[in-house]
């Protein structure tokens, strides 16, 4: 029986006041013992959430992250340095990532790894586009975006990746993918880790992330394969993320 998680993804939103309403919002919720609880914050805010959440049941993380140890790469944010601040998680691959930065399946791989090798729980973003959706193309464009981690992870690190299914066009448009569809994609990755490693297969956690709401997580989350959700504008909201969260 795999656990719940529960993910807010705030992307680039949020600012020292607005973030410590919500904080206090979501650490004042009522705790579900059954699901896990984490916020992925900008960066800047990491130590906010390290001083609002620390002796809390909620975890945070950051966005993204460096597929480089350290050096010379203005800009960029070492997984090393995510744990200094606390971090339990990190995402890596969100689809705004690999369509504005132009990250491939391969980079998103190694900032995996990077993440891994750094004690850090990385959630790898997986899913397609409207057009590659329409085109048919759905299952191969996904595989290629898991199998690309897959082929750098080694066990016992597989088992503890989080993977994320996030059809592009759900995001944020409120056209959420119904249970059946994002039932049958979820049971497709995992079957796809099942031909690396059963065990990693059986444990690892794959979120559905895209327009979930407080009104459609219950039917979501009640998916078989579907072992809790990356939430975006919904998390926002401290209402909104506890009635989630209670939900799972
Ligand atoms: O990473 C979360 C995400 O992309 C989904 O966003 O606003 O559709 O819940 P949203």
């Amino acid at each position: 029986m795999r656990r719940k998680l529960v993910i807010g993804n705030w992307k680039m939103n949020g600012s020292l006041a607005a973030n410590s309403v919500l904080l206090r919002g979501i650490a004042a919720g009522p705790a579900n013992q059954n699901v896990t609880t984490a916020v992925c914050a900008p960066a800047p805010y990491l130590a906010q959430c390290q001083a609002e959440l620390a002796g809390t049941a909620i975890a945070w993380g950051g966005q993204d992250v460096s597929a480089y140890a350290a050096g010379a790469y203005t800009g960029e944010v070492a997984a090393s340095m995510l744990q200094d601040f606390g971090c339990r998680y990190v995402l890596v691959g969100h689809s705004e990532r690999r369509a504005y930065h132009h990250e491939t399946n391969e980079l998103v791989a190694q900032k995996a790894r990077a993440a891994l090798d750094a004690g850090l729980t990385p959630v790898v973003c997986v899913g397609e586009t409207l057009a590659e959706r329409e085109a048919g193309r759905t299952n191969v464009v996904v595989c290629a975006q898991l199998q690309a981690v897959l082929d750098v992870l080694e066990n016992p690190a597989l088992e503890k990746l989080v993977l994320a299914y996030e059809p592009v066009w759900a995001i944020g448009t409120g056209r959420t993918a119904t249970p059946a569809l994002a039932q049958e994609l979820h049971a497709a990755l995992r079957k796809q880790v099942a031909v690396r490693s059963e065990s990693a297969a059986a444990t690892i956690a794959i979120l559905y992330g895209g327009s979930m709401k407080p009104e459609n997580a219950k039917d979501l989350l009640a998916q078989r394969d579907i072992d809790g959700g990356l939430i975006g504008g919904a998390a926002l909201k401290a209402k909104d993320f506890l009635a989630i969260t209670g939900a799972a």
